[in-house]
Formats: C-alpha cells, sequence, structure tokens
C-alpha cells in the first residue's frame, strides 16, 4: 500500500512538474540556479522519458549532485558498437554560459526528437550521448549569489575547497613526455591506479568522481565548457619543456585540430578572422580559424583535458565560448544561436575514423585488446563487448589488433571524412595456432607414411 501511495504521489509531483515548466517544449533562455537546473532537467526526462535519464555520479564538496542528463534510443546501458559522448561544463563555478547551452541543448534535442527532426533522431539513435551541465555546482552558486548584475572574474571559479578543478587532475603529461623519450605506455596511463586515486587526498570529489567516470564508461569524444575568450583549445594543454607558450601537439594532432574546426566553423563568432581580442592586451596570437592548441595558447598543467586523452581512450577538446564569464541573462539567447549548430555538430564528430569489434575465432569478444594505428603512437582499447572506435581524420591508414596470448592482425583501411569505416577483427590465439601446426604436421606425416608405404 505504501508503494502505491508512493506511485500516486510520484504521478502528481509529474504533473505539478510539467505545469511548472511552461509550455512544454519551449527553451527558456535564463540562469539556472541548483535547484532550477535540477527541475530544468527532470522536465527534459519527462518530457521525452524513452530517450532519457537523470544520473548522478557524485558529490561536490558541498554535498551538491553531480548531475547528468544521458539521452540515447537505450538510456542507461553500452550498447555494443555504439559510441559515447559527453558535454561537461561548468567546471569553473564562474563560467557559466556553457552550464547554460547544456540545459538548452537537452531541451532543443528532446523538442526537435518529438517533431520528427531526421538529424536528431539518427543522433539519439546511434549514440550515446552525456551532458554534464555543471562539475562545478558549489563554485556556480557562490558566483550566482554575488548581487548585481556584474559578477566578479573569479570568485566562484574554484571548488568550495579553493581547488581549480581544471588543474586538480593527475598530471599525466609529465608521464607522457618521459615515455616518449624513454619508451613505455602511450596510453592508458592511470592503469590498474583506481585505488591510489581514491586515496589521493589532493584529488577534490568533483575530480574524483569524474576521473571514474571518465574511466568506467568507454567515452569515444568529449568536449569541457569555459568562458573568458571564444576559441576551440586542442590538446596537449601543458607544454613538454615547461615554458609558458609552445605548440605542445599530440600524437592526434590532425585529428584533433579537426575536431576543434567541427566546432568553431559553425560558431560565426568564434570563426570570424577579423574578430579583436576579448580585452584589450589578450594574446591571441596562436588563434587561428577559431582554434588554437592548448600549450601554444598558454600551458595548463593538470587539466581534464589531457587527462582524458592519457588515461582513456576518449578525446576531449576545452571550448571557450564567451569574453564574458558571467553575462547578463539577456544575452543567454544570442549565445545559443552563436552556438547551437557547432554543439550538434561536435556530436556527430563522434562517427569518424575506423571502429567495429575484435573477437577471437569463434566470435567471442576480446576485451581490452589494443588498436594501433602506425604512425600515431597512441593506442585505442576495446571495450567489453570487444567494441572500438578510433577517430581519424581522412587518409589511408594501417589499423593493427593486438591482444596477449593472440596473433596480431594488420588491415589497410581507407578513411574518409564520416560516417566511420567498419573494420572487424578476428584473431586467433597462440594455442589454436599451436594446434593447428600440430594437425597439419600430423596429416603430412600420414600423407608421407602413406606414400612410402612405412
Ligand atoms: C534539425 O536539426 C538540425 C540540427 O540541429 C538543424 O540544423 C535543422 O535545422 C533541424 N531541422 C528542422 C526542420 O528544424
Ligand atoms: C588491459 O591490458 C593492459 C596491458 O595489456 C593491462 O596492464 C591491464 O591490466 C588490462 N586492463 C584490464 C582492465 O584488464
Ligand atoms: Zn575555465
Amino acid at each position: 500500500m505504501k508503494q502505491f501511495t508512493s506511485v500516486l504521489l510520484f504521478g502528481a509531483a509529474v504533473v505539478a512538474l510539467v505545469s511548472a515548466a511552461g509550455t512544454e517544449g519551449e527553451i527558456s533562455f535564463e540562469y539556472h540556479r541548483y535547484e532550477e537546473l535540477r527541475k530544468a532537467l527532470v522536465s527534459v526526462w519527462l518530457q521525452c522519458p524513452t530517450i532519457s535519464r537523470i544520473y548522478t555520479i557524485g558529490e561536490s564538496f558541498e554535498g551538491r549532485e553531480l548531475l547528468v542528463l544521458e539521452m540515447s534510443d537505450n538510456p542507461g546501458t553500452h550498447e555494443p558498437g555504439e559510441p559515447e559522448f559527453k558535454y561537461i561544463a561548468n567546471m569553473h563555478g564562474n563560467e557559466a554560459v556553457g552550464r547554460e547551452l547544456l540545459i538548452y541543448l537537452a531541451q532543443y534535442m528532446c523538442n526537435q526528437y518529438q517533431q520528427g527532426n531526421e538529424t536528431i533522431i539518427d543522433l539519439v539513435h546511434t549514440t550515446r550521448i552525456h551532458f554534464m551541465p555543471s562539475m562545478n555546482p558549489d563554485g556556480f552558486e557562490k558566483a550566482a549569489s554575488q548581487p548585481g548584475e556584474i559578477k566578479d572574474w573569479f570568485v566562484g571559479r574554484s571548488n568550495a575547497q579553493g581547488v581549480d578543478l581544471n588543474r586538480n587532475f593527475p598530471d599525466l603529461d609529465r608521464i607522457i613526455y618521459i615515455n616518449e623519450r624513454e619508451g613505455g605506455a602511450n596510453n592508458h596511463l592511470l592503469q590498474n591506479m583506481k585505488k591510489a586515486v581514491d586515496e589521493n587526498t589532493k584529488l577534490a570529489p568533483e575530480t574524483k568522481a569524474v576521473i571514474h567516470w571518465i574511466m568506467d564508461i568507454p567515452f569515444v569524444l568529449s568536449a569541457n565548457l569555459h568562458g573568458g575568450d571564444v576559441v576551440a583549445n586542442y590538446p596537449y594543454d601543458e607544454t613538454r619543456t615547461g615554458s609558458t607558450h609552445e605548440y605542445s601537439s599530440s600524437p592526434d594532432d590532425v585529428m584533433f585540430k579537426s575536431l576543434a574546426r567541427a566546432y568553431s566553423m559553425y560558431n560565426p563568432v568564434m570563426s570570424d578572422p577579423n574578430r579583436p581580442p576579448c580585452r584589450k592586451n589578450d594574446d591571441d596570437s596562436s588563434f587561428k580559424d577559431g582554434i588554437t592548441n592548448g600549450g601554444a595558447w598558454y600551458s595548463v598543467p593538470g587539466g581534464m583535458q589531457d587527462f582524458n586523452y592519457l588515461s582513456s581512450n576518449c578525446f576531449e577538446i576545452t571550448l571557450e565560448l564567451s569574453c564574458d564569464k558571467f553575462p547578463n541573462e539577456d544575452s543567454l539567447k544570442t549565445y545559443w544561436e552563436q552556438n547551437r549548430n557547432s554543439l550538434v555538430n561536435y556530436i556527430e564528430q563522434v562517427h569518424r575514423g575506423v571502429k567495429g569489434f575484435v573477437r577471437d575465432l569463434q566470435g567471442n569478444p576480446i576485451f581490452n585488446a589494443s588498436v594501433s594505428v602506425e604512425g600515431i603512437e597512441h593506442d585505442m582499447t576495446t571495450a567489453k563487448d570487444g567494441d572500438y572506435w578510433r577517430l581519424l581524420a581522412p587518409g589511408n591508414y594501417k589499423v593493427g589488433a593486438s591482444a596477449p596470448g593472440y596473433l596480431t592482425v594488420i588491415k589497410k583501411v581507407a578513411v574518409s571524412y564520416s560516417p566511420a569505416t567498419r573494420v572487424d577483427f578476428e584473431l586467433e590465439s597462440l594455442m589454436e595456432r599451436k594446434e593447428e601446426e600440430r594437425e597439419e604436421l600430423m596429416d603430412w606425416w600420414k600423407m608421407m607414411s602413406e606414400t612410402l608405404n612405412f
């Protein structure tokens, strides 16, 4: 009976929430404080329950939930072969535009899906998309509680402990730069170190939660949304020599440029070659076509972007969306219009390169197999179902799949801009190979003895 009542109560709450949200399907271009953010996500879920789900990856220092809205045709499950995408905003609590844009994007995609927009329907059916509007809800509340429309440049940037979350990730760049010189792993540098992460007292709770998230879900592509400038920034963020400005290419430099460009080209302000710097003395000399290498702009150690690439299969770029970090509410609609097509187009980039499955000869998936590309020193690994995604710019490649105990297979692959080329691998285990060789030898021996009659 108790349960029944709560179902009824829940039903009533649903009705109340829907009517509170106003006309269904309209985007309200306003700031959302913590409670309003939660309500906005719930109303998307209520409007589009078959393609969305809300979950939390943990709590902030002050106990606010790190909420995620997921959109997919099968919310809550990783479908074999379906790539996963994420947007994270507001890790600097005072950089508020991205937080709002992700709420609007979720509302927009739900509306368009219901209205039968083929582009959005395709995207939702072929991708598992995760939106985290705020990685630093405590910082945002602090920034938003300042009276008046003009907000301080720094108040609310850090989490409630005073930690800058975009300097708080394990500094894997230092490790990869050593490995480049001396040999060593070129991917998944935090392998088998989850316990060390949990016990590390220097990591903020928000950082820890996101590290687990990155390592638990086979994300392929991501962006983290900031404010204070207007540019799409790609790895590496930390320079090799430690100098303040230095182009710091990753092995996937070509693809990262292409990804950053896929965002900037649909944003008329970001891609405007004549856009003046946000502030008179800003050094934008590394910006070209609305994109910049992170290190060429300024070195950032301990950032989230490079951490994604070096600890997982996920490619992440950093998007700076507005000169003002916390602009007036009445400009939010303009920011949405500038960024809407970019936000959608960037998600679509997850369907580029090469993808497929690595299996054994019996068709069983091989988990944690390596997928490598000749000439690119950064390997991918397969997910639980043997599925993999390898983002690549157009060109001809040699792609190899290997796993301990199996014979490596290498295939020549032609990659166009999109969609991704499907390439499956069947690996023969060394045991099977030995067995085959033994059988061949037996056959030969039998044949010889019959022919020679001994
Ligand atoms: C469908 O969605 C795409 C992607 O956002 C958009 O460019 C297009 O204009 C939409 N189509 C309609 C008919 O609204
Ligand atoms: C994946 O493979 C690597 C290297 O072969 C190994 O160090 C690691 O423990 C494996 N990870 C899992 C989760 O099995
Ligand atoms: Zn920022």
